[in-house]
């Protein structure tokens, strides 16, 4: 097949191209590079011994697009702003790139006939939980205009399948990627400073920070820190494979990538710590304002409806991050 990747040269695009080209269908990456680089896609033609096509552009431009995507049978779509904090400050940036972006896609794929479509969502959208483990049919509420993109790309996606029910539409929540490509040559690589764990207790490890603020250590865990269910980029990239191989007939579904495993902050401080052999300071702060204490997944639907279930293990993961970050000390936009 033919693939059209929009955000591929992502952290999470990229370990996706790698799996797609690995099975040797042709990817198309399509990335505006506004969080990532050309170096990225270098490194997945470099582990791969295969070739990106790779066009330059912005989402929101719709015949930029309609061109880039003629003769493509799919669409992965990764590209957009993540940032939770940032989507406060800047709503209509967000709304912008995230929600009309998506229109534009979902418009040059109509155009070009093409109705295979995979979108990136998120565990954010369940909001608080109202109890755990999450299972698809809970409740959906966002707290912040991230969240709020994700959820109205969904109903979106949800309203053009009930107008026209040929189109073949895989929604993936995901949980909390991290981890990086055995390589060590692809990973996270965040531009700024860091507004996730695992990067930032990466950087901690490699000397770039001098210690890990910790929010919170009062919520009702064991530990008192905030408990995620973390899941290796490549076992969600692996999902995203099975997902697509699932769209053999027309459907909307929505489907969980979780482990269903949660550990904390204290745990993912412990157990990088053990497999860098870096000790990583830390300190409590006060709690993140919008943070949750516990989110994890039932992961239960991925493997009935997808065949597919995360099989990294939380140890694996943090050697993982450590392999990229210590080979890559300054990323790679240096
Ligand atoms: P990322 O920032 O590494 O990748 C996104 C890619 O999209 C980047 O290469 C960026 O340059 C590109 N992009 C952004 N706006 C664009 C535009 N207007 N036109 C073209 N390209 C554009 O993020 P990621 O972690 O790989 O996330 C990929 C997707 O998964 C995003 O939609 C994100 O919201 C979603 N997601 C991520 C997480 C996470 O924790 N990383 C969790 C749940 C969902
Ligand atoms: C994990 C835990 C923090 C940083 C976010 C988005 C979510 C999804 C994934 C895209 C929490 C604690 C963190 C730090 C800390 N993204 N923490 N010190 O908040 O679960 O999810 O990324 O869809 O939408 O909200 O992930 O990695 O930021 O935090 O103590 O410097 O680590 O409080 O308990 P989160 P995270």
């Amino acid at each position: 097949m033919k693939i059209f990747i929009t955000g591929g040269a992502g952290y999470i695009g990229s370990h996706t191209c790698v799996e797609f080209l690995n099975l040797d269908h042709d990817v198309v990456v399509y990335d505006n590079f506004c969080n990532s680089n050309y170096e990225t896609l270098q490194r997945v033609e470099s582990i791969t011994h295969k070739t990106v096509t790779l066009v330059e552009g912005d989402i929101r431009d719709e015949d930029a697009l309609c061109k880039a995507m003629v003769g493509c049978d799919a669409v992965i779509h990764f590209a957009g702003l993540k940032a939770v904090g940032e989507s406060v400050e800047k709503p209509l940036e967000y709304y912008d790139n995230n929600v009309q972006g998506t229109l534009c896609l979902l418009r040059a794929m109509r155009t070009n006939n093409i109705k295979k479509l995979v979108f990136s969502s998120s565990a954010t959208v369940y909001g608080n939980p109202q109890k755990l483990p999450l299972t698809e049919d809970h409740p959906l509420t966002t707290t912040n205009p991230y969240g709020q993109t994700k959820l109205m790309v969904e109903e979106i996606l949800r309203d053009l399948y009930k107008s026209d029910s040929t189109w073949c539409v895989s929604i993936l929540r995901y949980f909390n990627p991290i981890g990086a490509h055995e390589s060590g040559l692809i990973g996270e690589d965040p531009k700024d400073m860091p507004n996730n764990l695992m990067p930032f207790i990466a950087q901690v490890a490699v000397g770039r920070r001098d210690y890990l603020s910790v929010y919170g250590d009062d919520y009702a865990t064991p530990d008192g820190t905030g408990i995620r269910d973390y899941i290796h980029v490549v076992d969600l990239a692996q999902g995203h494979v099975k997902a697509l191989e699932s769209l053999v007939v027309p459907q909307y579904t929505v489907v969980n990538l979780g482990t269903g495993m949660g550990y904390s902050v204290l745990d993912m401080v412990k157990v990088f710590s053990e497999v860098s052999g870096k000790e990583i300071p830390y300190r409590i702060v006060p709690r993140r304002e919008g943070d949750i204490a516990s989110c994890y997944a039932d992961p239960t639907l991925a493997k009935k409806t997808l065949g597919w279930q995360a099989s990294r293990t939380f140890k694996q993961m943090c050697q993982d991050s450590w392999n990229f970050q210590s080979k890559n000390p300054h990323g790679l936009n240096v």
